[in-house]
């Protein structure tokens, strides 16, 4: 490594790696130089000149932004000049600014506020009249103010080179220069709102948002999006228990302050007017309100004299609830239940590839694979639809680290525009030669790939002679927290063998069984009719298979719970409760009532989170693998491809997902 670079700045003796920029090296060592079109990961602008500062020997002041650090360089950025130059700028800035603040979005969160505070004059010497353009929307989520506009184009390089969407122009000169949408006078992107979360004035602003309240009067919990198995945390602010906003500005999980439309925005599922708060009983065919003691006391009653009985149960766990939920679910199954009939809806074969690496535990690639490797082969997916978060990093690898990406898909992909080869297809074998020759490699496969297929792809993975990693895509917030909680016949939890036989998810409903315990899942909503004897869901909506039970017990949100979820690559996560339904419970909750109804729960252990949780750390060994069962059954593995607008059932109940995929019908 090329020895660092000595420099002083305000007479401070700094040391910095050679190609540093002067402002990175100011601020790593605490000395803040003001910025608005400077980003960090975005390319270099130079276009606000707030960053200017004085360099010793230089005859202009430079922009801290665009210079690099060199031997001896000697840097003021505390000069009467620099700060005379700062509000010279802000006052060119504000010259068209409508200083509309107190009804301004960004009020409170501005950054031309914070500089026109810290480093601005008082007043303006400008006495004419300002230009104004009335404000346009260009979609149902995003709305441009043009006169609070400084055209600092960070939003035109977020959408350009972060989303690899260029979504965003600009038209026009000088005081007229305006941001622009991409088809005319509307956008047809992703929805993303990276750019509006970018501005550093309220420019851009949110449908979902403006002008509910302002950020001092919310509280803001940090949690995990409760939609795709990527894993991004949020930080949902809340006012009067109702979510009004998420985004991630404290840049805190592995996602930084990426999140796509539904992170960002279909939060609102979780006030919809339909989200069941009350237990329902099925009386003479219909389905009533009860209290939760009698909702209770029926299940509870049911459960045990079916088990007395002798009766068959199947139990059918989720891919939204938290790992704790999925572990208490399958010990219930197992051991109060005593049924090994447990699944639910696999989303990606996550169990043959670790059971081809086995007894490898390594060749699992986490999220920071796959933006620190230098190749990366995807198979199958569509990431920029289905895993925007891993093709935002991917991209980000590309543009940060020059990694060769590699695409074998069946149809174009957003990654094909910066692909090393693209091959149209499944084959991706033909791309021997070329991933032979790199030095290390992460394989990206969805539920294209699965049984045999994962064990051939991982056998083509071994012969490369180069190191591996591979990751399974799986569709919702915790399915692979489902899998490694043992929500399967044939594993228990951190796959180990069950040893038992028992029914897979189709084989239940397909089955006479005496009760179907559902939780949190959807399994009727291609509309079959139910077989089982008696039918109990927990659920946030009455969806179709809750319309069919005989009691329906209405459950919290991911986002109304304390627990953990596992994403698509491995990390385990938090989730932190934002808000609360009324009538509503988390699902552990209910599971523990009713193993108390059944006299059970000193089996099964105490239900609060922290409790299993521990449980979980102390009792489930790594992801150690083992030998699955050859002839386990793939066939039901199948994703939903959820695009970006739609994510399975919760995605019907969010205003934003529709209005967003109605707009586009009515063009
Ligand atoms: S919402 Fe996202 S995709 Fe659309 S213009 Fe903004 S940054 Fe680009
Ligand atoms: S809309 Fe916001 S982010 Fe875009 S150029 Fe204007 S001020 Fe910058
Ligand atoms: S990428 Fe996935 S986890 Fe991240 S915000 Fe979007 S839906 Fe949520
Ligand atoms: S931050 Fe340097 S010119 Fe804008």
């Amino acid at each position: 490594m090329a020895p660092p670079v000595a420099l002083t700045i305000d007479g401070r003796a700094i040391q910095a790696a050679p190609g540093t920029l002067v402002i990175d090296a100011a601020r790593a060592n605490g000395i803040e130089i003001p910025a608005f079109c400077y980003y960090k990961g975005l390319s270099l602008q130079a276009a606000c000149r707030m960053c200017l500062v004085e360099v010793a020997g230089m005859p202009k002041l430079m922009t801290a932004c665009t210079t690099i650090v060199s031997e001896g360089m000697v840097v003021r950025t505390d000069t009467p000049q620099v700060a005379e130059a700062r509000k010279y700028m802000l006052e060119f800035l504000l010259t068209n600014h409508p200083l509309d603040c107190p009804v301004c979005d960004k009020g409170g969160e501005c950054e031309l506020q914070d500089m026109a505070f810290r480093y601005g004059a008082g007043e303006s010497r400008y006495t004419e009249t300002k230009v104004h353009t009335p404000e346009k929307q260009f979609s149902p989520v995003v709305f441009y103010d043009a006169p609070r506009c400084i055209l600092c184009f960070r939003c035109v390089r977020i959408c350009d080179e972060g989303m690899g969407v260029k979504a965003l122009g600009v038209i026009n000169r000088g005081v007229t220069s305006e941001i622009a949408p991409n088809h005319g006078d509307h956008l047809e992107c992703d929805e993303c709102g990276a750019c509006i979360d970018i501005c550093p004035v309220g420019a851009l602003t949110s449908g979902a948002y403006r002008y509910q309240t302002r950020p001092w009067e919310m509280d803001h919990v940090g949690t995990v999006c409760a939609h795709c198995a990527d894993g991004c945390t949020t930080t949902l602010g809340t006012r009067n228990g109702r979510i009004v906003r998420g985004n991630n500005r404290d840049r805190s999980g592995i996602n930084g302050e990426f999140l796509c439309i539904k992170g960002r925005y279909a939060f609102d599922f979780n006030d919809h007017p339909e989200r069941l708060q009350s237990p329902l009983v099925r009386r003479n065919g219909k389905l009533e309100e009860v209290s939760w003691s009698e909702a209770l006391a029926t299940v509870g009653g049911k459960f045990k004299a079916a088990l007395e009985a002798g009766g068959a149960f199947g139990v059918v766990g989720s891919n939204h609830t938290s790992n704790e939920e999925n572990y208490y679910l399958q010990k219930f199954a197992r051991q109060a239940l005593r049924t090994n009939h447990i699944d639910h809806h696999r989303t990606g074969d996550v169990v043959t590839l670790l059971d081809a690496l086995a007894p490898r535990t390594g060749q699992m690639a986490t999220f920071a694979d796959s933006y620190e490797r230098q190749a990366i082969l995807i198979v199958g997916a569509d990431l920029a639809l289905e895993h925007p978060l891993l093709s935002y990093q991917i991209r980000a690898n590309y543009r940060h680290h020059q990694a060769r990406i590699y695409v074998v898909t069946p149809r174009p992909v957003r990654e094909d525009n910066y692909a090393a080869a693209v091959q149209r297809g499944a084959d991706y074998a033909s791309l021997r030669p070329r991933l032979q020759a790199e030095p290390e490699l992460v394989v990206l496969f969805d539920d294209s790939v699965k049984g045999d297929a994962v064990r051939k792809l991982v056998e083509f993975g071994e012969s490369l002679g180069i190191p591996v990693k591979y990751v399974c895509l799986v569709d919702y917030a915790n399915s692979r927290g489902a899998l490694d909680m043992g929500v399967t016949p044939e594993l228990l939890p951190g796959y180990q063998l069950s040893g038992q036989p028992g029914m897979r998810l189709d084989e239940m409903m397909a089955a006479d069984l005496d009760v179907l315990w559902v939780v949190g899942a959807n399994p009727l909503k291609n509309g079959a009719a139910r077989k089982a004897g008696f039918l109990v869901v927990q659920d946030l909506f009455l969806t179709e298979t809750a319309a069919q039970a005989d009691v329906v017990l209405p459950a919290a949100s991911a986002y109304e719970k304390n627990g953990t979820v596992t994403n698509a690559t491995g990390e385990v996560q938090r989730l932190t409760r934002a808000v609360e339904t009324m009538g509503a419970k988390t699902d552990l909750e209910i599971m523990g009532f009713l193993a108390r109804e059944m006299g059970v729960a000193a089996l099964l252990g105490p239900w609060s989170p922290s409790a299993v949780w521990e449980e979980i750390r102390s009792s489930v060994p790594g992801y150690a693998g083992g030998r699955v069962p050859v002839e386990a059954k793939v066939e039901a593995v199948r994703s939903d491809h959820n695009g970006l607008f739609a994510s399975g059932t919760l995605g019907r109940y969010s205003k934003v997902l529709h209005s967003v995929v109605e707009s586009r019908q009515g063009r």
